[in-house]
């Protein structure tokens, strides 16, 4: 009887130990996330070698859980993905070097994959996957729009030039004294606000395809320091004006980069994907313009081992095997 082919994706790069199980048809059949976050909130960010340390002992009891869960044993994997950049290098190493050392004993391939490819490719997980599309990443580290034709032929299109949408949120959730990550509690704070402060848009001079949030975060830093944070209707109006910027930013630069790309397909990934209000405001301008939108589960948005599986699925299929001695790397484009 042959072999059935199943995919172990795993993810370090960052504060989430995860590890998924994907089937031939590169269906996830388990996903497990363990996320270090209870850890590094107590700090409003995420400590890198702590994080190192809490993945490594992680590794195996999420490995475990997710082989129980899929149902199969370790000797079942046919093939290896793991995030290999960018990240945090120590995590990115802990979870590089299990994957090696698994593949090893395994006798079976192992492939790196490229977490902001992942982000990429994951609204397709449960979705049709077809070309070309205009894939949308925003995370915590990201905010990169791309253009896709094919799973080689990837142009980087839009990005900002400072912060990252993500990271404009943790840091806006810091000065409001509001915990970490930041941006769950702002999009649910806006809820009930209203949006009452507008700011001005910054225009980059380098190009009307790049978007900056530092500004937005500077003029934030200053009404802050102006008013107290403990005013509740402070906050929440801060909170709701800040998501709409961010937002209406985002979908102006998906407008004007459409003219020029246009798609019939958006993706719309990264932990910011979760945001209610991106996922409403851009669901309509697509449905608008006769575009597909696809966005993951929330589960499938931060970050994952099932997107790392999903993307090295098919660089196994191509044969895109990785040598022993490849490295990780904080920055890496594609
Ligand atoms: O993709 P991700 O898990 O990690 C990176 O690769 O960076 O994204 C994490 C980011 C954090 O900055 C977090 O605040 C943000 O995603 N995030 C959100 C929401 N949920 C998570 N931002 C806005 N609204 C949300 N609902
Ligand atoms: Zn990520």
């Amino acid at each position: 009887m042959k072999k059935q082919n199943y995919i172990l994706g795993i993810d370090t790069s960052c504060d989430e130990t995860s590890m998924a199980i994907l089937d031939e048809n590169k269906n996830v059949i388990s996903n497990i996330i363990s996320s270090q976050v209870d850890i590094h909130k107590q700090y409003g960010g995420v400590i890198p070698e702590l994080a190192s340390r809490k993945h490594m002992e992680a590794l195996y009891v999420v490995l475990n859980e997710a082989l129980d869960k899929a149902g199969i044993t370790l000797n079942d994997l046919t093939g290896i993905a793991i995030t290999n950049t960018p990240g945090l290098v120590g995590c990115l190493l802990t979870g590089l070097s299990f994957a090696k050392s698994l593949a090893y004993s395994l006798n079976i391939p192992f492939t790196t994959v490229h977490h902001l490819k992942g982000h990429l490719f994951s609204p397709f997980i449960e979705n049709p996957l077809s070309y070309p599309f205009m894939g949308v990443v925003v995370s915590g580290g990201h905010t990169s729009i791309y253009y896709v034709k094919s799973f080689h032929d990837i142009e980087l299109i839009g990005q900002t030039v400072d912060d990252a949408a993500g990271e404009a949120y943790d840091k806006v959730a810091k000065l409001l004294n509001l915990g970490y990550p930041g941006g769950p509690i702002i999009d649910k704070l806006a809820q009930s606000g209203s949006k009452k402060f507008r700011f001005t848009r910054a225009q980059v001079k380098r190009g009307k395809q790049y978007l900056s949030f530092s500004g937005l975060k500077t003029s934030i830093s200053h009404l802050v320091k102006k008013n107290d944070i403990s005013d509740e209707e402070f906050c929440k109006n801060l909170a709701a004006s800040f998501q709409y910027e961010v937002v209406e930013a985002i979908i102006e630069k998906v407008n004007f980069l459409l003219e020029k790309y246009p798609a019939e397909i958006i993706s719309l990934s990264g932990g910011v994907a979760c945001n209610s209000e991106l996922r409403k405001k851009l669901s309509k301008e697509a449905h608008q313009k006769n575009i597909k939108l696809y966005y993951p589960k929330p589960i499938l948005c931060t970050d994952n081992g099932a997107m790392i599986g999903y993307v090295g699925a098919f660089q196994l299929d191509h044969g895109d095997h990785s040598a022993w001695d490849c490295n990780a790397f904080a920055s890496l484009s594609f």
